[in-house]
């Protein structure tokens, strides 16, 4: 087992990886938290695989355990879902001194956290990630959401996990398709951060649970130097600013980690055309999202992209911070107006 432990002003956790931790969950609740009842939140697909052992887990650890299933997809991370969940919370008296357990991906995550932070006023919660992408990013440094019909993750909190427990066994029966969409955030961080990490996927002489510490590790050190996302942390949004817009655009038949590659191809070429990235780079990065089966093309228009980027929680202060690669292994952050932005969009797409 490998551990990686994020330290934040709000507190301290480990994130443990490795195979065959679930028979363990119970015995991490017991030692992570206070807690004597246990809310499992799981997905339609999650559920049947993983939940039954789980419920097992917490049970013999001397756990009162319930289960909540919801249908899988972001379609779930709603205001309706969520309050259902806060309902689910009171309607079996957990208190403030126990717990939630997200077991599942990204929506399963962003929701259960979302509801911890704000059920009487915050409970613990532990993140059991079973996709690649919450593995490698959504489970750890604490974001938590739900969608607005006006836009993805414009409703959520700043609220660290009591632990995370990444089973990398349970990646094993995920869908194909999710398993590529994960290594698009995988690519971020390389692109970010990482010339050995691209290097390595790009050679493929990686194991995934190996891929999964370098990555968290990327990850706790941006989210200690900036836990609210007001300075550094941004460089996490590489491929976010318009793959979010592709994402909403497509009714999120496009998955997340998709709408990132396609993001981050869009920045990588209004980066090369500006001359900010070589041309060498800018062809090795799309080749890389090539390789790993994402999508590096969309068909919306600059102007559909920027009507939908306007609403995107990160334009404040009437300035949108754009993630440009600079090279492989480091990105700026750019400020730009909306004027500006109709030129980069523009740019990403020729
Ligand atoms: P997801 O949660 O929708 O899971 C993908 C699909 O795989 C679902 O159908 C699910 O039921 C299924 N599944 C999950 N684990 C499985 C397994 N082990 N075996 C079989 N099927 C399995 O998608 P995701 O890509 O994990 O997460 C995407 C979400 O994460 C988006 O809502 C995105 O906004 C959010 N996100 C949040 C952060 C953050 O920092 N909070 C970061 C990145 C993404
Ligand atoms: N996934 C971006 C962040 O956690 O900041």
């Amino acid at each position: 087992m490998k551990t990686v432990t994020v330290k934040v002003p709000s507190g301290q956790y480990e994130v443990k990886i490795g195979a065959g931790l679930l028979p363990s969950l119970g015995n991490e609740v017991r030692t992570s938290t206070n807690a004597k009842r246990c809310a499992v939140i799981a997905g339609e697909n999650v559920f049947p695989l993983y939940g039954e052992a789980s419920l097992k887990s917490l049970r013999s650890a001397g756990l009162e355990a319930v289960s909540l299933v919801f249908p899988a997809g972001e379609q779930t991370k709603c205001l309706g879902r969520y309050g259902e969940l806060l309902e689910f919370l009171a309607e079996n008296r957990l208190t403030r001194s126990d717990c939630v357990i997200a077991l599942g991906g990204g929506v399963t995550g962003d929701l259960s956290g979302f509801a911890a932070a704000t059920y009487q006023r915050g409970v613990a919660y532990i993140q059991v990630p079973t996709t690649l992408l919450a593995a490698v990013d959504s489970s750890v440094g604490g974001k938590t959401a739900i969608d607005l019909p006006q836009g993805k993750n414009q409703a959520g909190a700043f609220y660290q996990p009591a632990l995370v427990l990444c089973d990398t066994d349970t990646l094993a029966t995920l869908p194909e398709r999710e398993l590529r969409a994960g290594f698009a955030e995988v690519i971020k961080y390389a692109v970010l951060f990482d010339p050995a990490l691209f290097a390595a996927l790009r050679d493929k002489t990686v194991d995934l649970p190996s891929v999964i510490e370098t990555c968290v590790k990327h990850k706790a050190a941006i989210v200690a130097e900036d836990e609210r996302d007001t300075g550094l942390r941004r460089l996490l949004n590489l491929g976010h600013s318009f793959g979010h817009a592709v994402e909403s655009r497509s009714h999120y038949a496009l998955l997340h980690g998709e709408a990132v590659a396609i993001g981050t191809v869009m920045i990588c070429r209004a980066a090369r055309s500006r001359g900010l990235l070589s041309r060498e780079d800018c062809a090795a990065v799309i080749a890389l999202l090539e390789a790993y089966g994402l999508p590096v093309e969309t068909e919306y228009t600059a102007a559909e992209l920027f009507d939908t980027l306007l609403i995107d929680k990160k334009f404040s202060g009437g300035k949108l911070h754009l993630i440009v690669p600079r090279r492989i292994g480091h990105c700026d952050i750019v400020a730009v107006t909306p004027g500006e932005l109709r030129f980069w969009l523009e740019e990403g797409l020729r």
